[in-house]
């Protein structure tokens, strides 16, 4: 790929997502904040791929699924009105649907192309596949780990929000801010076992959940960033404090250091 045809496709970009916006204010903010999220993802991305160290060429194939890898959000939100993916359709694979529709990818070469196409299928799955090839794998691992950076960034922003201003909170609030959570959530962060979105009943269940999505982090680079941002320790002050959640705060936080320390 080019940079030419990453021009073409920012292009693309644009005019798909001006054409989603509707009359209906609750869908228009939901949709802004997947826009500007993808946007962010685009820039966590760039800072990932220069830590790392790639090639020009990695570098757009790398921002190419940043750029594209949630526009199975738009179609997600005006359908359903959820980003809830159990209680509607899987996004990832949404997202692969839309862009083979429209024929976006059509110009570029086949290998660059399913490279792509796998990244953004799998950017949402629990866990990736077994059967990756090398290169598809990484994209994979990379634009996990970017968009886990801005989901930080966007959760925190809400939860923030929310506090402030529940009234005026014009985002769609799929759990109860009840101050409660499932004591098997914390089990789950504590065994490093992933968390279904299913599983989910509250809000609590929801930061428990990004919590420990530490352990599906895959490059120094992303947990210095994580340390740096220090969205996940916001993320983390909205739980109650209780000795349970301290101990998992403790061993989350002391994993990241960790892999901070052992990555060099
Ligand atoms: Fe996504």
């Amino acid at each position: 790929m080019e940079q030419g045809q990453l021009n073409g496709l920012k292009v693309w970009f644009d005019d798909f997502v001006a054409g989603c916006y509707c009359d209906d204010e609750f869908v228009n903010a939901n949709l802004k904040l997947k826009e500007d999220h993808s946007r962010r993802v685009c820039d966590e991305t760039a800072h990932l791929v220069d830590e790392l160290g790639l090639s020009d060429g990695q570098k757009i194939i790398a921002e190419t699924i940043a750029l594209l890898h949630d526009v199975g959000r738009f179609a997600q939100f005006i359908r359903y009105r959820t980003y809830n993916d159990p209680k509607s359709v899987n996004h990832s694979k949404l997202s692969v649907e839309v862009l083979r529709e429209a024929g976006v990818l059509d110009g570029i070469d086949e290998r660059e192309r399913k490279l792509i196409e796998a990244a953004i299928r799998y950017h949402g799955e629990k866990a990736l596949p077994e059967d990756l090839d090398e290169q598809s794998l990484f994209y994979c691992k990379l634009i996990r780990d970017a968009d886990k950076l801005d989901v930080f960034y966007v959760a925190a922003k809400y939860y923030r929000q929310y506090r402030d201003d529940p009234e005026n909170c014009k985002l769609e609030l799929e759990f109860p801010d009840n101050g409660k959570y499932c004591p098997e959530m914390v089990e789950s962060v504590f065994k490093h076992r992933l968390i279904d979105y299913g599983e989910l009943r509250t809000l609590d269940d929801m930061r428990l959940l990004q919590l420990g999505w530490v352990y599906d982090v895959n490059f120094t680079a992303t947990f210095k960033r994580i340390r740096q941002q220090k969205f996940l320790e916001e993320i983390a002050g909205f739980l109650p404090s209780d000795e349970k959640i301290e101990k998992i705060k403790e061993k989350v936080f002391g994993y990241i250091d960790s892999m901070i320390a052992r990555g060099g």
